[in-house]
């Protein structure tokens, strides 16, 4: 066992800083969580994180466009069904721009354009063109977006887990648990990021992608909850997290 200064004797000045690290981290993850539900959560126009939304986000959804996925979905009560057929029969006719003025574009502006507007952040269905990109059958990510997201977790998530791993490492616990807990994390990040390549191309890898979140989140849950404890907390109080 090595001789090292352990969280507990550590002096006010660092357990300060740790602390704050720790505690800003930990809010950083959890909103982390609660972006991934409120984006990839909703691509399959069902609220909640599932396989199918992983797929949709990476893999996309090649049974049909994005257009006709929220005409099932989430649009569903925008229009009534008739208009909604008409408007996924178009896209999967490939969207031609002949119906556009006869057909498309009395319906989109009388169900669709209030909200899908010129002003507003939405798409806007009053562009053929536009209306055209959704009724795209959907191809999940491009290389280009999954290329810079990696380069962007990789990098930025690494400096993460090195400082949460770095401050778990003066923890007192057993070795055996803290070589694995430490390790845990910067393997789940590299198999998360490959686990979007993968389902890029074979949507069979989607549960990959939900390992690796919950595989990271869990190991640096326990490492920051055991920094935190053993730093303010008197030994007696430790509980579960104590050296073996
Ligand atoms: C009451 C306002 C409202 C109306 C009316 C409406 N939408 Fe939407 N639509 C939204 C909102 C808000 C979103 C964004 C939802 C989100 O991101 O979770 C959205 C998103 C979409 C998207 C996904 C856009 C994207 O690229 O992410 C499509 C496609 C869509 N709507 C189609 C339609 C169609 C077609 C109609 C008409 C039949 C329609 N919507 C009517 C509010 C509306």
């Amino acid at each position: 066992m090595e001789k090292t200064t352990t969280l507990s004797q550590l002096s006010m000045t660092y357990k300060v800083l740790y602390s704050g690290f720790l505690l800003t981290i930990g809010l950083g993850l959890l909103m982390a969580g609660a972006q991934i539900m409120l984006t990839h959560g909703k691509a399959d126009g069902k609220a909640g994180l599932s396989i199918n939304d992983i797929v949709y986000s990476y893999y996309g959804n090649r049974s049909g466009s994005k257009l006709e996925a929220m005409l099932e979905g989430q649009m569903k009560a925008m229009a009534p069904d008739e208009a909604r057929f008409e408007l996924i029969q178009w896209a999967r006719d490939e969207a031609p721009a002949t119906q556009w003025a006869t057909r498309i574009e009395p319906l989109t502006k009388k169900y669709c354009v209030s909200c899908h507007g010129a002003e507003s952040s939405l798409p806007d269905f009053s562009q053929l063109k536009v209306l055209q990109k959704a009724a795209e059958v959907d191809h999940g990510a491009s290389i280009t977006l999954l290329t810079r997201v990696s380069h962007i977790h990789l990098f930025g998530i690494t400096f993460i887990f090195m400082f949460v791993g770095w401050i778990f490492a003066l923890a007192e616990f057993s070795q055996y648990w803290k070589l694995r807990l430490i390790a845990t994390p910067f393997a789940f990040l590299i198999i998360d990021v490959l686990s979007w390549w993968l389902t890029k191309y074979w949507p069979g890898f989607a549960w990959l992608t939900m390992i690796g979140g919950i595989g990271y989140s869990a190991a640096s849950t326990v490492m920051i909850t055991t920094s935190l404890v053993q730093m303010w907390l008197p030994r007696a109080r430790w509980g579960i997290l104590k050296p073996e």
